[in-house]
């Protein structure tokens, strides 16, 4: 297995290795690689649904999608798509997935069934770096702190859910609170867990009164410095840790289908 890294901070490549057969020390060499650079990616993966999951299940207990149903028979398995006539897409803003919930899962896996023929590229960006390079002052600040995410917040009037079949849309107000600075649960470092489109405001804060400071901080994270772009290519399956990146799906290819399969792992409360 080669690992092949896509920036100096963030995003790898993994060579070498099919995961519809993959061996005990297999799985744990990518989980040291996806601790390692935050996103991996393989290429040329053929997976039924059945080892889809099967290989997203080493990773932890397979999270239900609050505002989507499955696939048929595969109720983990969320299908993305962008048709050919639709404009709006899903994931285009900076976010960690489902901040908005006690338990954010902790790790998306997403694979690429049908592509444009350009565009529709996925950028992801490292939230410990974004952490990491904040004053010792504004890090002690913020170590303080608690901010509201909610499933609501969007900067624009737009339904974010709309790309993928809608259920449970009584449970859009649907909130939780979590730590500003996050300890990952495994390697111990913070990271910056505050994102554009779930983070309402501080707490014990109006949101009037926490956006300069929520704008500031989303604007650390997108800082270009910190960010890697994926291209995809069909068959191309990438997972990401959701403790110390965000990402931001770009919606470039109008007039083109993207079909993308996603799940996401079970994962810790903040802390
Ligand atoms: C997502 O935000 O989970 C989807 C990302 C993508 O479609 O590239």
């Amino acid at each position: 297995m080669e690992v092949i890294p896509q920036s100096s901070i963030i995003g790898a490549e993994i060579r070498g290795i099919d995961l519809s057969n993959l061996s005990a020390t297999g799985h744990d060499r990518i989980n040291q690689a996806l601790l390692d650079h935050q996103v991996i990616f393989f290429r040329d993966q053929v997976l039924s649904h059945r080892q889809f999951c099967d290989f997203a299940e080493r990773f932890g207990p397979l999270q239900d999608y609050l505002f989507a149903d499955g696939v048929d028979g595969y109720p983990y398995i969320t299908e993305i798509v962008k048709t050919e006539s639709e404009t709006e897409s899903f994931g285009d803003f900076w976010h960690s997935d489902s901040t908005y919930l006690e338990r954010p899962p902790k790790i998306t896996l997403l694979y690429a069934r049908q592509l444009p023929p350009r565009g529709g590229d996925t950028l992801f960006a490292d939230t410990y770096a974004a952490y990491e390079d904040l004053s010792d002052g504004l890090q002690a600040c913020l170590g303080e702190l608690n901010a509201i995410n909610s499933a609501s917040v969007v900067p624009r009037d737009e339904n974010i859910y709309a790309e993928v079949k809608s259920r449970n849309s009584d449970k859009k107000d649907q909130q939780a609170i979590h730590p500003v600075i996050r300890s990952h649960d495994e390697t111990g470092r913070k990271s910056l867990f505050v994102n554009s489109i779930h983070t309402l405001a501080f707490e014990g804060m109006t949101r009037r009164e926490s956006l300069p400071l929520l704008h500031y901080l989303c604007a650390r994270v997108e800082q270009p410095e910190y960010s890697f772009r994926l291209r995809w290519h069909e068959n191309t399956l990438a997972l990401w840790d959701n403790r110390c990146t965000q990402h931001y799906a770009l919606n470039d290819y109008h007039g083109f289908r993207r079909v993308m399969h996603r799940i996401i792992v079970e994962g810790e409360r903040p802390r």
